[in-house]
């Protein structure tokens, strides 16, 4: 399992990357709001036009905006791993999936709580990546969903014939939710990390290998 760290819910931006990029953290997850296709946390592009050159991790960009085709076109140059777009646009999403991949990025689909899997169906082969929310976008530091692990199992089902493509989610994961969306390749988790003093520690907990460790722990009446 992947991590993909999200600074949505910090007020440091540069701060904020510059820890992330001294863990071992997969990706630095990149969210844009527009604050027309939601309202939420809108971070200015020239901001994020930046965050590319704080750090060497590669960038998967979550773009929660009414029109793409602009935000794609910027973010090509960025180091992006991956750019991912709403399914709820409708509108031209086939066209934006295919100006990703012209650039030679993976692309994907990002899919909100309330929204039926079925409608992911038409675009399975041509998409890399499904971004399961397991909250409504807009906002870092909500509540994790619970039926989202019914949902990530639906579209592992789904996915049967289209093994390669990677399914994210994304929203409220923590050292608890974690548990629930372990069939996951790719986590995205943000205040639960930048929350925190030790951005390491977090991500080593998400990871569970602080619990694997104890589990090694010699039992204290053993030890003389
Ligand atoms: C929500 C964003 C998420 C969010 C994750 O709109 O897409 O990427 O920042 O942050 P946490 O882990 O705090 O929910
Ligand atoms: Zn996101």
């Amino acid at each position: 399992m992947k991590i993909s760290a999200s600074f949505l819910a910090e007020k440091k931006i540069e701060k904020a990357i510059y820890k992330l990029d001294h863990t071992d953290a997969d990706y630095i997850h990149v969210d844009v709001v527009d604050g027309k296709f939601v309202d939420g946390k809108k971070i200015p592009l020239r901001k994020l036009k930046k965050i590319y050159k704080l750090t060497s991790k590669r960038l998967d960009v979550h773009l929660m905006v009414k029109k793409p085709k602009k935000y794609i076109k910027k973010f090509v140059t960025m180091n992006a791993e991956r750019i991912i777009i709403h399914l709820e646009l409708k509108k031209d999403l086939e066209k934006n999936l295919e100006l990703i991949h012209k650039f030679g990025i993976k692309n994907g689909l990002a899919i909100n709580p309330n929204t039926d899997i079925s409608y992911l169906e038409p675009y399975l082969d041509k998409i890399d990546s499904i971004l399961v929310m397991s909250v409504m976008p807009g906002y870092g530091g909500q509540k994790f969903i619970e039926n989202t692990t019914t949902r990530l199992i639906e579209i592992k089902k789904m996915l049967l014939q289209h093994p390669n493509i990677e399914i994210m989610v994304d929203g409220g994961i923590n050292e608890d939710t974690i548990e629930f969306v372990k069939i996951a390749d790719i986590v995205v988790s943000g205040s639960y990390i930048t929350k925190s003093k030790n951005y390491q520690d977090q991500i080593d907990k998400l990871r569970q290998k602080k619990k694997n460790r104890d589990h090694l722990d010699i039992p204290k009446r053993m030890e003389s």
